[in-house]
C-alpha cells in the first residue's frame, strides 16, 4: 500500500525525518508512536502529499504525488493534528460540503453522522461542538468517501476516556470490514496496543523499532516488573538472592524496581523475606513490561517526557 524509501526532510538544516524507509501492506493497522517532535506529523503529511520530501521517494499503491495527485486524493481519508471547521456551517452541512468534493450525496452524510454518533448534533453549528465532538467530526470527514487508506494524526488527543473508547470502536468496526489500511499517530500506548497490529516507534526522525507489540516486547524488554516501596531499606544481599531476578535498581533509600523472569515465582519469596525482616511493604506494583519500558531501554528517555 505504501512504500517509503530513504526519505529525508529537514527544516533549516534540522532533520525532522532522517533517511527513513517503511513499507506498509494493504489492510495493516499501523501506529506511529513517539515523543513530541519525533517526526510523526512530518512523515504522515508527506504520505498525504501536504509536504514534500527533500530526498527519497514515497509511493502509495505504486503511485507518487507528482504523477497522480487526483488518484491519491481519492484514495485517502485524512484528519490532521488540528482541525478548524467553518464556524457558521452546521455539522450536517459540513459533511455535505466535504461529501460534495467527492460527488457524494446527502445520504452518505447521514450515514457518516450515524457512524460517528453525532446524529443529535447534525443541526448544531460546528463552533458549538465540544473538543471530543470536533474530533469525531474530523474522523467523519475522513471516512466520507470510504477511503481504503486512512491517516489519522493524533485522533484522540485530549479526549476523555469514554470518547476515546467510542472512537476506537469506530476504527475497530472498520478493521472488521477489512477494507481499510490505517496509519495512526498517537502518544497513547494503550491506543497503539488496542488498535494496531503493528507498532512503529519513531524518535528523532528515525525508526527505533517496528513490529507486533508482543514481538517488540520479547526482543527488547525481557521480564516483568515489581516496584516496591518499603518502610526500611532492604539489605542488598537479600535482594540479590531472590529467585528469577534479572536486574534491580534503587530509587532513594526505600524504592526498588526489580526485573524478574516471572512475578509469581519471585513475589511470594519477596513477601516472606520482608516479613522475616519485619520490613513493611508500603506499596507494591506488579506489571508486565510496556512500550514505555521498551522506549526507556532504547533511549534512556520516557515516551511521554
Ligand atoms: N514547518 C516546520 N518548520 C520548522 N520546523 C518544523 C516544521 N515542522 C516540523 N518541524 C520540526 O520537525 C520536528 C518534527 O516535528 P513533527 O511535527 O513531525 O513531530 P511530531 O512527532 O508530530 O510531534 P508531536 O507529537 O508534538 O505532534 C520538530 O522538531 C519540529 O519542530
Ligand atoms: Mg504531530
Amino acid at each position: 500500500m505504501i512504500e517509503i524509501s530513504s526519505v529525508t526532510k529537514a527544516f533549516s538544516g534540522f532533520r525532522a525525518i532522517d533517511n527513513l524507509s517503511l513499507h506498509i501492506r494493504s489492510g495493516e493497522y499501523v501506529a506511529l508512536l513517539g515523543p513530541n517532535g519525533a517526526g510523526k506529523t512530518t512523515l504522515v503529511e508527506m504520505i498525504e502529499g501536504l509536504q514534500k520530501p527533500d530526498s527519497g521517494t514515497i509511493a502509495v499503491m505504486g503511485k507518487t504525488w507528482k504523477q497522480n495527485p487526483a488518484y491519491l486524493r481519492n484514495l485517502m481519508g485524512i484528519s490532521l493534528q488540528e482541525t478548524r471547521f467553518i464556524d457558521k456551517l452546521t455539522v450536517g452541512e459540513t459533511l455535505d460540503l466535504f461529501g460534495s468534493f467527492y460527488g457524494l450525496g446527502k445520504g452518505r452524510s447521514r450515514e457518516v453522522l450515524q457512524l460517528i454518533g453525532l446524529e443529535e448534533k447534525g443541526r448544531s453549528f460546528t463552533v458549538n461542538l465540544s473538543g471530543g465532538q470536533r474530533q469525531k467530526l474530523a474522523l467523519g470527514i475522513a471516512l466520507l468517501n470510504q477511503p481504503p487508506l486512512l491517516l489519522l494524526d493524533e485522533p484522540t488527543t485530549g479526549l476523555d476516556p469514554n470518547a476515546r473508547r467510542e472512537l476506537w470502536e469506530i476504527l475497530m468496526t472498520l478493521k472488521g470490514q477489512q477494507r481499510t489500511t490505517l496509519i495512526l499517530t498517537t502518544h497513547y500506548m494503550e491506543e497503539a496496543q488496542y488498535l494496531c497490529d503493528r507498532i512503529v516507534i519513531l524518535d528523532r526522525g528515525q525508526i527505533l523499532a517496528d513490529g507486533a507489540l508482543s514481538a517488540l516486547l520479547d526482543s527488547f524488554a525481557k521480564g516483568e516488573i515489581i516496584e516496591l516501596e518499603t518502610s526500611h531499606p532492604m539489605p542488598e544481599n537479600t535482594l540479590q538472592a531472590l529467585p528469577g531476578l534479572i536486574e534491580w535498581s534503587q530509587e532513594g533509600t526505600s524504592k526498588i524496581k526489580l526485573t524478574v523472569t516471572n512475578i509469581t515465582l519471585t513475589l511470594p519469596i519477596l513477601l516472606d523475606k520482608l516479613r522475616s525482616l519485619t520490613i513493611e511493604a508500603v506499596a507494591i506494583e506488579c506489571r508486565k513490561k510496556t512500550l514505555d519500558d521498551l522506549f526507556v531501554a532504547m533511549t534512556g528517555r520516557r515516551l511521554n517526557e
